[in-house]
């Protein structure tokens, strides 16, 4: 299909018919994946990356959800300059005004307000007749037009809603001033002739549809988030919303990367473009997988660490001959490249800033100092550093407004035990110390921090992978604690596993001190 001979596609905004406007909503449903919380400076650093990779509109947040949510939007508001920064708002007033305050600095702005329209969310979730949730499109959506020319409409369930019905509601938010109507798959239960079909019926059916741009928010749960996303964009949808990995609330969303290569390898078929430097897309998912925690699974598309790996001999062979045998894209076109051996002990100041800014890096003389010093600790236990060692160094020194820090460690392992943990930590400025034995010395160290700092959570996950190659490689470690149906992940990097294991269960307790400021998961169910 050529998208300028498509009938269905429109972009009212002025732009070409087939450029796709890339919604990102890591940050904010893709935070909704169990375990995945970030903090103030992780939220920075990949809205910040987001920016750079030349995403359309970052979903920041939901400003009402937490003051933590709400300083985290402003805070992106105030640095981003060339993605709109859109924030999240339930079709009430408290939230659409809350939603408006944490954009103010934003030089674009979008706000995104959502109401249930499925006969299933407006009976048992809502408990409203399909009249008031009619009228609460319109008055949310005028509202939110008081703070914005930029507003974006949700019918969440959007899969699982009469058509009827949803035509109406769309033709009402575009009067009251809605510029996108996204029609998400909320569970991810559509397949993709059936959203295809859907997005075109509303093309065809809703008569000011030219007026809006229309969206996609597919959910995984069946594995199709891709596809359905796609499929929408090939009948009219000129916006699809998406996360790096695809994370998202369960199963995830449509992946960022993969909607993006799509589009990009098979333009024969799709005939579509995006803004995105895909060049980016390896050092995106690295940075979010290092922020959340969760991992990437070995054999994803575009990000996995199998992605470009060719195991069989056959397929060597012909990749010796001719990559494009068994390549249909190449690892640089999504910014993987070898990992390069940078710096040693030797390396100078100069040379690490310059990494640094490689790397996408941009620290003040002050945070620059402590990083080098980090630097050199590491360079005189650890001989060569890869750039994954950096990238590790920066997450662990970038936790400056952490409320717990490891201070030091000291075990005693081995067969003849008892494994004994000696552990000081800093509380909130206070240094505190703790000794206490354990079944094996991880189980040590962790019995010593919750000594220090007593909680209820339940231990998860607990997984140890190692950042490069070599037996002096930084261990990385994952500790994922579950407290009253919250879990958070902790990430820990360092030369010795066991201080690696203490950093990662400290950096889980300190963002469970966050989510513990989150109202209930329920009252804010997106
Ligand atoms: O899945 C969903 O329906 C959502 C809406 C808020 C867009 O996340
Ligand atoms: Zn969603």
């Amino acid at each position: 299909m050529n998208a300028s001979e498509n009938p269905t596609a429109r972009r009212p905004d002025g732009q070409d018919a087939g450029r796709i406007v890339i919604f990102d909503t890591t940050l904010r449903d893709g935070e909704q994946s169990p375990g995945a919380s970030m903090n103030l400076d992780e939220k920075l650093r990949v809205a910040e990356a987001l920016e750079a990779m030349g995403v359309d509109v970052i979903e920041a947040g939901f400003p009402i959800a937490s003051n933590g949510d709400f300083e985290a939007v402003e805070a992106i508001a105030r640095v981003v300059k060339d993605s709109t920064v859109c924030g999240l708002a339930r079709a009430s007033k408290k939230d659409i005004e809350r939603a408006a305050m944490a954009l103010k600095p934003a030089r674009r702005k979008r706000i995104h307000t959502f109401i249930s329209t499925s006969p299933l969310h407006m009976r048992a979730k809502l408990q409203m007749e399909p009249e008031a949730v009619h009228q609460a499109v319109i008055d949310s959506v005028s509202f939110a037009r008081k703070f914005t020319d930029d507003v974006e409409w949700s019918c969440e369930d959007g899969t699982r809603t009469e058509h009827d019905f949803m035509c109406r509601c769309i033709e009402s938010a575009i009067k009251a001033g809605a510029t996108t109507i996204n029609i998400p798959d909320t569970v991810g239960y559509s397949v993709p002739e059936e959203f295809g079909a859907l997005i075109r019926m509303v093309m065809n059916r809703v008569p000011n549809i030219d007026k809006a741009i229309v969206s996609t928010h597919c959910h995984n749960d069946l594995g199709l988030a891709v596809a359905n996303s796609l499929a929408g964009v090939a009948n009219g949808a000129r916006q699809v919303e998406c996360t790096i990995n695809g994370l998202g609330e369960r199963a995830g969303n449509a992946a960022l990367e993969e909607i993006v290569m799509t589009l990009r390898t098979r333009y024969d078929k799709m005939p579509f473009t995006t803004g995105i430097k895909t060049e980016h897309l390896t050092k995106a998912s690295r940075l979010v997988s290092q922020v959340t925690g969760l991992q990437v699974q070995a054999n994803k598309a575009i990000v996995g660490a199998n992605a470009f790996a060719h195991e069989s001999g056959i397929h060597q062979d012909g990749m010796l001959k001719n990559a494009s045998t068994y390549e249909i894209m190449t690892p640089e076109s999504v910014g993987l490249s070898e990992s390069k051996l940078v710096m040693g002990k030797h390396s100078g100041r100069h040379a690490f800033r310059n990494k640094l800014e490689e790397l996408g890096f941009t620290l003040d003389a002050a945070k620059l100092d402590e990083a080098f010093v980090a630097f050199k600790a590491l360079a005189d236990k650890k001989k060569d550093i890869y750039d994954e060692d950096i990238v590790a160094l920066i997450d662990e020194e970038a936790r400056e407004h952490d409320h717990i820090r490891v201070v030091s460690l000291q075990v005693i392992a081995g067969t003849k035990g008892p494994q004994t943990a000696e552990l000081e930590l800093e509380i909130d400025g206070v240094v505190r110390w703790h000794k206490a034995h354990g079944d094996g010395p991880v189980d040590a160290t962790f019995k010593a921090i919750r000594a220090l700092v007593p909680n209820t959570a339940t231990l998860q996950l607990y997984q140890v992978h190692a950042v490069t190659e070599g037996t002096d490689a930084q261990a990385e470690v994952t500790v994922r604690l579950y407290e009253d149906g919250k879990s958070v992940n902790g990430l820990g990097a360092d030369t010795d596993t066991l201080v690696a294991s203490a950093k990662a269960y400290v950096n889980a307790l300190n963002k469970l001190l966050v989510k513990r400021q989150k109202r209930a998961p329920e009252a804010l169910s997106a």
